[in-house]
């Protein structure tokens, strides 16, 4: 796998603009590589600088100091930053502030129509983006009129239909239910299957077990970094810095503690209840 986007001692200082000699790095001297094709969890409690990394990952932020490339283009070229936000894609929080159009297609059809696409591979694309997202028999409906994890996956159509090498979802799920939810992730879980990079920025930990690696951020800078497994075997570390593990995860460790004989960094349901009856069975 080669190397899409590159951060190299970056520094984010929000307030570096003004003179008023408050300074706040919400990224501190961070350096991390996003491999092509890698599909990558960013947990962190809230503050810890997970929206501002991703705002500098596609050049919404361009870095106080330091480097951030993409697909080895500077994000601080002013020159190559179309180019940047086109591969690297962003869906948001709130799938309402998302929405443009008055029906679902016009909406996805909107960034590719801004990008100066030709009126018949925009159609395609619509129809491909929509089919994507399971999303093709709306097409002709009010966004107003859909759930919040329809909504969100128009906006992800939208983002499709751009063609981007890099999805970056920053707390796309946090506004939706259970079932948009799980919508939501099926979706995001295809396009890793289909060769996209994905950044899922979460506060679920049983969306980041999914990644094929997890990053934890704590006050600007890189925590942990590593395969689900590694990062939520460390149940003591997350606790101090504010952030949960999964269930499961949870319930192994707690039933290790009390002395049960249970694998470490358990992450799936069915493969604890494996190790649980493996257990039992072993106790009769
Ligand atoms: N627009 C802004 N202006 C000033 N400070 C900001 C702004 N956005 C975020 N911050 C500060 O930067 C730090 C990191 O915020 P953010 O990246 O939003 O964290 P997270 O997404 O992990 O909650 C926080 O201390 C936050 O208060
Ligand atoms: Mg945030």
């Amino acid at each position: 796998m080669s190397e899409f986007i590159k951060l190299e001692n970056v520094t984010f200082d929000y307030s570096a603009e003004e003179q008023n000699g408050q300074h706040h790095e919400a990224i501190k001297n961070l350096s991390l590589s996003i491999e092509k094709g890698s599909f990558v969890a960013i947990i962190g409690h809230n503050g810890s600088g997970k929206s501002t990394l991703a705002k500098l990952f596609n050049g919404i932020l361009v870095p106080t100091n330091g480097r951030v490339t993409v697909d080895g283009m500077d994000t601080s070229n002013e020159d190559l930053i179309f180019d940047v936000r086109r591969r690297v894609g962003m869906v948001f929080q709130n799938p309402d502030n998302q929405i443009v159009a008055t029906t679902v297609e016009e909406d996805v059809a909107f960034a590719p129509e801004n990008l100066g696409v030709e009126p018949s591979e925009i159609r395609h694309r619509v129809d491909q983006a929509l089919e994507s997202v399971k999303m093709s028999e709306y097409k002709e409906h009010s966004p107003s009129q859909l759930s919040g994890g329809q909504k969100q996956r128009v906006a992800i159509a939208g983002i499709i239909a751009m063609q981007p090498e890099c999805i970056i979802f920053d707390e796309s799920t946090a506004m939706l239910d259970p079932q948009g939810r799980k919508e939501v992730l099926e979706t995001i879980l295809k396009l890793k299957e289909r060769g996209m990079t994905v950044i899922l920025i979460t506060h679920y930990m049983n969306e980041a077990v999914n990644a094929d690696r997890v990053v934890v951020m704590n006050g600007g800078s890189i925590e942990m970094d590593g395969n689900p497994r590694e990062v939520f075997s460390q149940v003591e570390k997350l606790r101090e810095i504010e952030l949960d593990v999964p269930q499961v995860t949870d319930l192994a460790y707690r039933l290790r503690r009390d002395g049960f004989e249970l694998p470490e960094g358990l992450l799936f349901e069915e493969e604890t209840i494996g190790a649980l009856m493996k257990l039992f069975e072993r106790g009769k």
